[in-house]
């Protein structure tokens, strides 16, 4: 009886992570109903440092009415900032050389800009909750399957080969936005969002403002006076066979399995290989000392200890630090639990990446739950190894770990262009 209750249980919850589980439901969308587009902060893998997308040295277009979108707590921990833009996109309507607005950029925050540019700053936009990417290909015809989404695109573009390396401003994006509707009825549904980035000085007169993938780019910020900037879209809607509940697979298409496997095994193999290493020098330096012991015998039961018989007194002596060992003993059994258990919960599917920050957030609901694993761990060491100030363990468990992180994240005061 019980086994039934609990593979209904599991099937239960299978159904339901096949279910599509994040607590979102497909959002359907008439014909020119407006769809928004809410921007995030600029991210870069050199610096690892985002900015605000509105950041006043970056002369961003803003919307009329400026609002941020509420997130959730692991989220913002993890340097979210969703805001919403000046971006006007209708469901199905087609638009070019549309004008976003336009900007005057100072020297000096020409110089900022140009410094972002080379660290390759991208940026990150959603729409309807899916995260604008770029198409990458990784091989060199043309066929779709070597294509796959790599969310972000750049803000600008960096020429190093040039005699003098030089920073071009992308000024001009060509979104494509992927639909999927049914025959039968007029809603639809956003599956995918690509977008082109082009750097423009100016378009020529009556032109229709589409790029050539070719073309060089223009846009130039000056370091010495001040630069006008014209930001402009194209907004192109086109039919995907992509239905909305497989509309994340393009995003999180791994190149090719088989490289984390090979990686998994070659750790593996490390780790067999280091320690049959250790065993096999312990096991000779046992050896030696057996062998040297019974070459002496016993007609002269007086000699001393040598060897491993040295260490005989040692084995439950309490270490000088035991404090120290027992709190981070304690913070270590939190940490692993919470590790293990938010695995388990991704791995079954309920911290699908498309809620934004879901991860994060129950890492952490998990890291203070698990806190008493810590109390206990650290509290049984301490006493194993004969400590007397418990109060002292008890204060100390509870600050040192999460004080001194909390700490050395306080002293990085480059944190501040978060707004
Ligand atoms: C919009 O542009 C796309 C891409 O060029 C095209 O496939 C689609 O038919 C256009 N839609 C309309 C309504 O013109």
């Amino acid at each position: 009886m019980r086994a039934l209750q609990f593979t209904t249980l599991l099937t239960l919850l299978a159904s339901a992570s096949a279910f599509y589980l994040p607590g979102v439901a497909p959002k359907d969308y008439r014909k020119e109903a407006p769809v928004e587009l809410a921007v995030n902060v600029l991210t870069s893998a050199d610096t690892l440092l985002p900015y605000d997308y509105y950041y006043e040295k970056f002369h961003h277009v803003k919307p009329e009415t400026e609002e941020n979108k509420r997130e959730s707590l692991g989220s913002i921990l993890f340097g979210d900032r969703l805001h919403n833009s000046a971006f006007k996109l209708k469901m199905l309507i087609n638009e070019t050389c549309q004008l976003l607005g336009e900007v005057t950029v100072p020297a000096a925050d020409a110089k900022f800009i140009n410094l972002r540019i080379k660290e390759q700053y991208q940026h990150n936009w959603y729409v309807d909750g899916l995260p604008a990417a770029s198409l990458v290909t990784y091989s060199d015809d043309d066929s779709d399957e070597d294509k796959y989404y790599s969310i972000g695109f750049d803000m600008g573009q960096y020429d190093h080969d040039a005699a003098n390396p030089t920073m071009y401003l992308n000024n001009h994006y060509d979104i494509h936005i992927r639909y999927h509707s049914d025959e039968k009825n007029d809603l639809y549904r956003v599956v995918g969002i690509l977008v082109w980035p082009y750097s423009v000085k100016s378009w020529p007169d009556k032109s229709d403002c589409i790029p050539d993938p070719k073309q060089i780019p223009t846009m130039q910020l000056s370091e010495t006076a001040e630069t006008k900037v014209r930001y402009t879209y194209n907004v192109f809607w086109e039919w995907s066979s992509v239905s909305w509940g497989t509309r994340w697979d393009h995003y999180l298409y791994t190149l090719d399995p088989q490289i984390h496997w090979f990686s998994i095994v070659n750790s593996i193999v490390i780790v067999f290989m280091l320690t049959g290493m250790i065993g096999m020098i312990l096991l000779r330096a046992l050896h030696k000392d057996i062998a040297r012991y019974n070459t002496f015998g016993d007609e002269d039961g007086g000699q001393e200890d040598f060897g491993w018989k040295l260490v005989h007194a040692d084995v439950f002596r309490p270490p000088t630090h035991r404090m120290l060992l027992s709190v981070l003993l304690g913070n270590g059994a939190q940490l692993l639990c919470m590790t293990g258990i938010t695995l388990v919960f991704a791995v079954l599917g309920f911290l699908s990446p498309s809620s934004r920050g879901s991860l994060s957030t129950v890492a952490l609901i998990f890291y203070v739950c698990f806190a008493s694993v810590a109390g206990y761990v650290s509290a049984r060491v301490y006493k194993m190894l004969q400590g007397e100030y418990w109060r002292r363990n008890v204060v100390m468990t509870a600050t040192l770990v999460p004080g001194y992180v909390y700490l050395r994240f306080r002293t990085i005061r480059n944190l501040t262009h978060l707004i």
